[in-house]
């Protein structure tokens, strides 16, 4: 019998994939920062028996029903919204993903983008890049404080969680909205459990966290914005789908809310004349969540084993769509 054939659909470190080696013929895109255009994916797609992605791929219906061979999707991400789960699980399809391994770095980065918007970091160093400071004044680059404010995070899972940890170290009221109640993070942690609306009028800092769904999907409208503070920033480093982007610049540039910290679009990767890009108190970043070498290198790892233990028949780590 032919072995299993394996498309990865970007370049990903070599030493990571050696588990999916030994047991397959692996065929990689060879571009590290260019997606693999979808006609190619399609063809790919129609001889593999197992496809390595990423979250710009969209593995939707057409290309399921054109995969005869294909057993597996291992996605390199937590998220899985560019993945339509329920026409895999119809064909067969195994759908895998890599939690846990990046939920501490997701939450170090969501802190940090919390903490960049609200002490006007980049702001901050731009000016100085511009030859600005040449005075130092009292009120200069003054933000907002964070300890002893409150953090709303809407989205409780593990990063959720991991995020209102790092709340407790800045002294922080920590109140939370999600579909399902938290008791863990509410015992240990002392995070509140609100309202979506109680939330969103109350806290100095929303955060999204929630992953993109048919219910979450433009959750962050006019009349959400409009009911948060004056003062509130607002950092999603969940998924762009879940904010209407022209509400938000226009919140924005009302003065609606204080500012925005954004890890996630729409629209990816966002063009450089995106009108968020504009504003002085919204910070941009290309969706760098769980970015640090070591979790995207366990990410790799994971993602392989996950890939593996399907070809071999037995129960991958981390799995969407199985028992
Ligand atoms: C990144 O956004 C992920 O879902 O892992
Ligand atoms: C989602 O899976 C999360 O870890 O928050």
């Amino acid at each position: 019998m032919d072995n299993p054939y394996v498309f990865i659909t970007r370049k990903v470190p070599e030493e990571t994939i050696e588990p999916i080696r030994q047991v397959a013929d692996v065929k990689m895109w060879d571009y590290e920062d260019e997606p693999v255009p979808r006609e190619i994916l399609l063809e790919e797609a129609a001889q593999a028996t197992a496809l390595y992605t990423m979250l710009s791929d969209q593995i939707d219906r057409e290309l399921l029903s054109k995969a005869p061979h294909l057993k597996v999707v291992g996605n390199l991400a937590v998220g899985y919204d560019n993945i339509d789960v329920e026409a895999a699980t119809e064909h067969g399809v195994i759908i895998c993903n890599t939690p846990d391994v990046l939920t501490d770095t997701t939450a170090d980065l969501t802190f940090a983008l919390l903490m960049a918007t609200a002490r006007r970091l980049t702001e901050a160093e731009k000016y100085i890049e511009k030859g600005y400071w040449v005075n130092w004044s009292p009120l200069l680059m003054a933000g907002q404080d964070i300890h002893h404010k409150t953090i709303g995070i809407v989205g409780m899972g593990r990063i959720g969680e991991t995020v209102a940890k790092r709340a407790t170290g800045f002294e922080m009221n920590i109140q939370y909205h999600n579909r399902s109640r938290n008791e863990k993070a509410e015992q240990e942690l002392g995070a509140k459990y609100v309202s979506f609306d109680e939330l969103v009028e109350t806290s100095d800092f929303v955060v999204n966290l929630t992953p993109l769904t048919s219910e979450t999907e433009g959750m962050f409208n006019a009349e959400v914005f409009n009911n948060m503070k004056e003062s509130a920033i607002f950092v999603n480093a969940g998924r762009g789908g879940a904010v209407v982007e022209a509400d938000l610049v226009h919140a924005i540039e009302e003065k609606q809310i204080a500012g925005a910290g954004l890890d996630v679009f729409e629209q990816e990767p966002v063009p450089d004349n995106h009108p968020f890009l504009k504003f002085p108190n919204v910070v941009c970043l290309p969706h760098i969540g769980s970015a640090s070498i070591e979790t995207r290198m366990e990410m790799c790892r994971l993602t392989a084993r996950n890939i593996r233990a399907v070809l071999q028949g037995d129960k991958p780590e981390a799995v969407v769509n199985g028992k």
